[in-house]
């Protein structure tokens, strides 16, 4: 925890730095379609010395994710799995990790980004019920089981059945 503040210590006050200019010294490439992409590349540029996954990892957890955690905590938790609830922090999560990844011109979506993602189901839509993706309960594959077996005997006592009729009959 203390680890995270001081991070964000650093993050701010590398922040108000790119504020005041000084990115002349940037020694990558760095996305320019965004506003704010100067003061991620120089967060990147001054605590990790280039546009790197551990520095995408840095910020997609301490801006993206704890946007994300905090309107998850926000809501009530038996709401999580009601997607009309959960889909602008989800789309803005996406969405923010894909303008860092821009930024740094990390190609997205990237296996940091997937992890992510995985991550974030595991935690937070794990027990939500999916109908599509779950076997049936085991009560109905027993009866689609069942059934074709429990006809055999009817089958063959009707063909006996018949034959017999015939034999009966000829
Ligand atoms: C969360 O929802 C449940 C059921 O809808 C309710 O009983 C509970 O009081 C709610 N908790 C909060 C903190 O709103
Ligand atoms: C989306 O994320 C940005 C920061 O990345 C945050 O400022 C904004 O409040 C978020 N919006 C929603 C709807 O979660
Ligand atoms: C991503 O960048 C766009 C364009 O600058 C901005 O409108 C949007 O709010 C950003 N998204 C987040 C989550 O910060
Ligand atoms: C993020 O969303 C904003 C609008 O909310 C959009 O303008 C921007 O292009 C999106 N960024 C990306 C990288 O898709």
């Amino acid at each position: 925890m203390k680890g995270s503040l001081g991070f964000i210590g650093l993050f701010l006050s590398f922040l108000s730095d790119a504020v005041h200019g000084d990115s002349a010294f940037m020694t990558f490439a760095c996305g320019d379609t965004l506003h704010n992409c100067m003061y991620i590349c120089e967060v990147c540029h001054n605590l990790y010395g280039g546009p790197t996954m551990d520095c995408l990892s840095a910020l997609v957890s301490h801006v993206c994710l704890s946007n994300f955690e905090n309107a998850m905590a926000s809501l009530n938790s038996t709401d999580w799995c009601i997607w009309d609830n959960v889909k602008s922090s989800y789309s803005n999560l996406s969405n923010c990790t894909e303008n860092i990844s821009d930024c740094l011109r990390i190609p997205w979506p990237n296996p940091l980004v997937e992890r992510t993602f995985v991550e974030i189901h595991s935690r937070f839509f794990k027990d939500c019920p999916s109908e599509e993706l779950t076997d049936p309960p085991p009560a109905i594959i027993f009866a689609l089981v069942i059934t074709p077996i429990c006809l055999i005997p009817v089958m063959v006592s009707l063909v006996v059945f018949k034959t017999k009729n015939g034999d009966g009959s000829s």
